[in-house]
């Protein structure tokens, strides 16, 4: 029997050299005249461990990791195939400690699968979300997500039923469902690994989408540095379409749906949902005024059904295991799953799928092991670029959408950034506000003049020109940006600048730096 060999071709594995330890297995299994093939599966997110090969055995999978393309003879001639021991020998897959901790609903397939096997992801489960899905009413499915309790993955928590029930309602002869796959935010990574490693659960997850509000078409909008998601997404869509499970006659259910992708333009802002719209239509990224709301008026003036990835593709299990299921997982109103992207000055980097509730110091020492480092935690930042930045007195709380609002921080896409006591939040408050600067769509004031004036007064105050005066300035304009503020952009900016200011004043009170400031 044919030998499996797990290789990822995920783009975080790629960058360390899987292409070439791919390579490597291939030139060792021709020279040994071994019957074994090689699998490029989606990553299994413990990118410490990567490249993390495995092997298929009579026991299960056994992986080795990080394996290099020199370490590829070496673990033939110690009998890698039959998993017997490697210094690199990492023992059976699933018992991996950061794995076994998690609860994976979304990721459950993703780096276990090869991503463009149709039967494979059948065999996992797949498509069985659909199958229950075409057993029931549009209403019926709707009503599902909304006791689901499953609220949008993409920042802003919106529950996902709710804004499906505004599109059902609507009548129209043309709606749309379209994906945001931007993902812009800083530390991020679970969408595209999801989309290299389980594209078929997406596709489900807006088939589903399509059937309940009575859509026909579906866009996925892939972020332009995403060209590995983009193809893999692309290839799957070709698999799906060409085995009946896209097109005019959905599994012969008589309802049709199809889905095309769409690169990006390479703009934070145009993972705005509006904004994201403006861009599909060819047109520059720039926000519209809300309302209408996209439920009402979305794409080409059509109702339209706008989530992230995560969210669309949580659907299915949903479906499959019931809302009850689903829904016992959670604190509070934060139900289900969060796939928790751990980045920055991390030892143990990676995907972790956990219950909400996990608090923020439990996903960052006990699954992430502490600052790469070594030196003491400083501060985390969480839910990307305009997410708060948490001292380490604060990491006793919950990821959970309330409890982080009630500190003033938000749980956005579910990214994590650490830092050590060598970073200096002055400078990260003055980064946050030339981001905006740079990143701001121009429709509105506050965000497009007051982010300049921000970087401005920011650099008076590291330079120590009349710090108090300036202070006060400086939060005069962040209530002026929040307030304001036509979208989050320029509204949320103020969160990683005051945060700053609050935990850390150490930091906007140092002795004065030579740099250079703004002519008045
Ligand atoms: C500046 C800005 C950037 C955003 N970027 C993204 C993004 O990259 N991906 C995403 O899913 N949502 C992003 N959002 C949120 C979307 O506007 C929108 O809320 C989301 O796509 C809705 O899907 P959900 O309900 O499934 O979260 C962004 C919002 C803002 C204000
Ligand atoms: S806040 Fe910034 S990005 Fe948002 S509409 Fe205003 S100018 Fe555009």
């Amino acid at each position: 029997m044919t030998i499996r060999i797990y290789v990822p071709g995920d783009a975080a594995a790629l960058s360390v050299g899987a292409q070439a330890v791919d390579e490597a297995m291939l030139r060792e299994i021709a020279a040994r005249h071994l019957d074994a093939a090689v699998i490029r599966n989606g990553s299994r997110g413990l990118f410490w461990l990567e490249p993390l090969v495995e092997v298929e055995t009579p026991a299960g999978r056994i992986a080795y990791g990080p394996v290099s393309a020199a370490d590829v003879p070496g673990l033939f001639a110690a009998g890698f195939l039959e998993g017997k021991p490697h210094p690199l020998c990492l023992g059976p897959t699933e018992e991996i400690s950061y794995l076994k901790r998690q609860e994976r609903l979304t990721f459950a397939r993703c780096g276990v699968i090869d991503p463009l096997s149709l039967d494979d992801y059948i065999a996992h489960q797949g498509y069985r979300g659909l199958a229950r899905a075409l057993t029931l009413t549009p209403e019926e499915i709707v009503e599902e997500v909304v006791a689901s309790g499953l609220r949008g993955r993409g920042g802003a928590g919106f529950p996902t039923g709710i804004k499906w029930r505004t599109v059902l309602k609507e009548s129209a002869q043309q709606k749309y469902v379209v994906c945001n796959a931007d993902e812009g935010d800083s530390g991020t990574f679970a969408d595209r690994m999801l989309l290299e490693g389980d594209p078929f659960l997406l596709i489900e997850g807006m088939t589903i989408a399509g059937i309940a509000v009575g859509a026909t078409m579906g866009y996925v909008y892939v972020r332009s540095e995403y060209p590995h998601a983009f193809r893999t997404l692309k290839r799957a869509i070709a698999v799906a379409r060409d085995k009946g499970y896209l097109g005019a006659d959905v599994t012969g259910s008589g309802k049709r749906f199809d889905l095309e992708v769409r690169l990006g333009a390479g703009a934070y802002i145009c993972g705005e949902e509006t904004s994201l719209l403006e861009s599909l239509e060819g047109k520059r990224g720039v926000i519209r005024f809300k309302p209408p709301l996209p439920a009402i008026k979305g794409l080409f003036g059509k109702p339209t059904v706008i989530n992230n990835v995560l969210s669309l593709a949580s659907v299915p299990v949903i479906l499959d295991r019931g809302a009850n299921f689903y829904k016992d997982f959670g604190i509070g109103r934060s139900r289900g799953t969060l796939p928790i992207q751990l980045a920055g000055n991390v030892k143990r980097g990676g995907l972790i799928e956990k219950a909400f509730g996990l608090t923020l110091g439990e996903a960052i020492h006990d699954f992430g092991g502490g600052t790469a480092s070594g030196r003491p935690l400083r501060a985390v930042q969480v839910g990307g670029p305009l997410g708060a930045y948490f001292p380490a007195a604060l990491l006793d709380t919950p990821l959970d959408y309330e409890a982080f609002a009630a500190r003033k921080g938000m749980l956005g896409h579910g990214g994590i950034v650490v830092f050590d006591d060598t970073v200096d939040l002055a400078r990260q408050a003055r980064f946050a506000m030339e981001f905006c600067a740079i990143e701001s769509c121009g429709k509105c004031t506050p965000c497009r003049i007051g982010s300049t004036r921000g970087v401005e007064v920011i650099d008076k105050i590291i330079a120590g020109r009349d710090r108090t005066k300036n202070l006060e300035l400086l939060d005069d304009l962040c209530e002026l940006m929040l307030e304001g503020s036509l979208c989050a952009l320029g509204g949320l900016t103020p969160y990683p600048v005051l945060s700053a200011i609050r935990h850390f004043p150490e930091d906007f009170d140092k002795p004065a730096e030579p740099r250079p400031v703004a002519a008045e």
